[in-house]
């Protein structure tokens, strides 16, 4: 069966989307700039995870990346062609503020202010992230995420940019993807900074949060224009792998830990009483100081939702036992099976990500959310001028943004959809060998080729502002 035939495209949804809904791509600093040691950059914890043997596949590092420090003006015009209305990019804060505190390195903000202006130059909205995932050095030696200062270091670092650049960005995001800061960097050891502690986690999503919530107030305080202010989640379903008590409690901790830990202190004004309980049972409480949570509520603007698949959660361990060694529960995730799956072995679940955005619009009524990444890693095959036809990718997209568009008939204000990602890039752990962009980079001359999923977005786009 061909990828094609088994997502088939609800393209009529895809064609009633409004005229206005954002259609765009996505990208983050460390990921595609390279330059880590130009114009005054200091290194950020992933520069230093980088080095870690073992922890990078193949010992890449993004040291280079896909030179896009040098080849900016190149790559939003490559977005023009590809009529992109919208970038998420991140702005790298070792690169703006050296070492996390103190002023700004002017040679570093000045990259993004000439960022900022071909973007808008080209008619393409810039979203611009505040953090994703380096963070200074400096400030990781100091105790990271897991310290509390770290939270009041980022609003400073926040109003910093906004100082230079907000008077032509008008959408903020925050913080992308806390979860993936705080679980996978501090508790399963396999993002940077490579730690391993459950309280040193939980803290870590509290300060996140804090983090979040002080440069929002600080943002909406020295504004001297309307924002959209957002931050940015990983999110997905927990169904239970079974019927049993057992799994359906495990799917219960599951959803706390691993998606109302993340909405409700933001959208609801605290932490749901049964994560407080579960955490409580492995000897862990989260750091709230007085004011905190209020902090933390300050309204948003928009929602970024980041969605790439669902697990199933299973209350027992290999051996049938529902408790660990030391007579705590068991949550285990496991893929549901029997789907197809992407490069990466992440299954594919497009009807997952409407049944998440109706979630959101009836448990946290009143948000509006954009989709701020979306896109899956396949083993790409260029021919010998490097074009891709990649078929599963462009069925992938395609399945997803009629998801979302099955999510807005049926009530979920959802305003738009990024893509992850324009460009193949430095993907974390897995290094260059796995490829989401729309556009293949040719790491070894820097060559950038639109894939066919590449003009698929162009030509959606462009049917859905009626400019086909
Ligand atoms: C998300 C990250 C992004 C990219 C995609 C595949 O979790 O935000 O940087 O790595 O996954």
């Amino acid at each position: 069966m061909s990828a094609d035939a088994r997502f088939p495209a609800d393209d009529a949804l895809i064609a009633r989307l409004p005229p206005d809904f954002r259609i765009g791509a996505a990208t983050s600093a460390y990921q595609i700039e390279g330059a880590v040691a130009e114009d005054g950059r200091t290194p950020s914890i992933w520069d230093t995870f980088c080095r870690v043997p073992g922890a990078i596949d193949n010992g890449d590092t993004g040291d280079t990346a896909c030179d896009h420090y040098h080849r900016m003006p190149e790559d939003v015009a490559l977005m023009a062609d590809l009529g992109l209305d919208t970038y998420r990019f991140s702005v790298s804060w070792p690169r703006v503020q050296p070492g996390g505190r103190g002023p700004a390195n002017p040679k570093g903000l000045a990259f993004y202010d000439r960022l900022v202006d071909a973007l808008l130059d080209h008619g393409i909205t810039p979203w611009l992230t505040l953090y994703h995932w380096d963070l200074p050095q400096e400030l990781q030696d100091a105790g990271g995420w897991p310290a509390r200062d770290t939270a009041h270091r980022f609003a400073d670092y926040a109003a910093l940019v906004h100082d230079r650049l907000g008077d032509r960005v008008t959408h903020w995001t925050t913080l992308n993807e806390p979860f993936c800061s705080a679980v996978l960097g501090h508790v399963e050891g396999v993002h940077a900074p490579g730690g391993r502690s459950l309280a040193d986690g939980v803290a870590a999503v509290h300060h996140l949060h804090l983090a979040h919530g002080l440069a929002a107030r600080r943002l909406r305080a020295e504004a001297r224009r309307p924002l959209d202010l957002a931050v940015t989640h990983l999110l997905g379903t927990s169904a239970p792998a079974t019927d049993s008590p057992a799994d359906r409690e495990a799917a219960r901790r599951a959803d706390a830990f691993g998606f109302r830990f993340y909405l409700d202190p933001i959208l609801r004004g605290g932490y749901p009483d049964d994560l407080i309980a579960d955490l409580a049972a492995h000897g862990v409480e989260i750091p709230v100081h007085d004011g905190d949570l209020a902090a933390i509520a300050t309204p948003i603007d928009t929602l970024g939702v980041n969605y790439y698949r669902s697990m199933r959660s299973s209350g027992t361990d290999q051996h049938g036992s529902t408790t660990d060694a030391q007579g705590r529960p068991v949550t285990r995730n496991l893929p549901h099976g029997g789907l197809p799956v992407t490069g990466l072995d992440w299954e594919v679940m497009p009807h997952d990500l409407t049944d998440l955005l109706l979630r959101i619009a009836r448990d946290y009524p009143g948000t509006p959310v954009v989709v701020t990444e979306n896109g899956a890693a396949y083993d790409d095959v260029p021919d010998a001028r490097g074009r891709v036809d990649d078929r599963d990718r462009t069925a992938y997209l395609s399945a997803h943004l009629a998801a979302v568009a099955r999510a807005r008939e049926a009530g979920a204000d959802v305003r738009g959809y990024l893509a992850w990602s324009l460009l193949d890039n430095f993907e974390w752990a897995y290094g260059y060998a796995q490829r989401f962009g729309l556009v293949r980079v040719d790491y070894a001359t820097q060559t950038r080729t639109p894939k066919r999923s590449a003009h698929w977005l162009r030509d959606t786009a462009r049917r859905v502002r009626g400019t086909a």
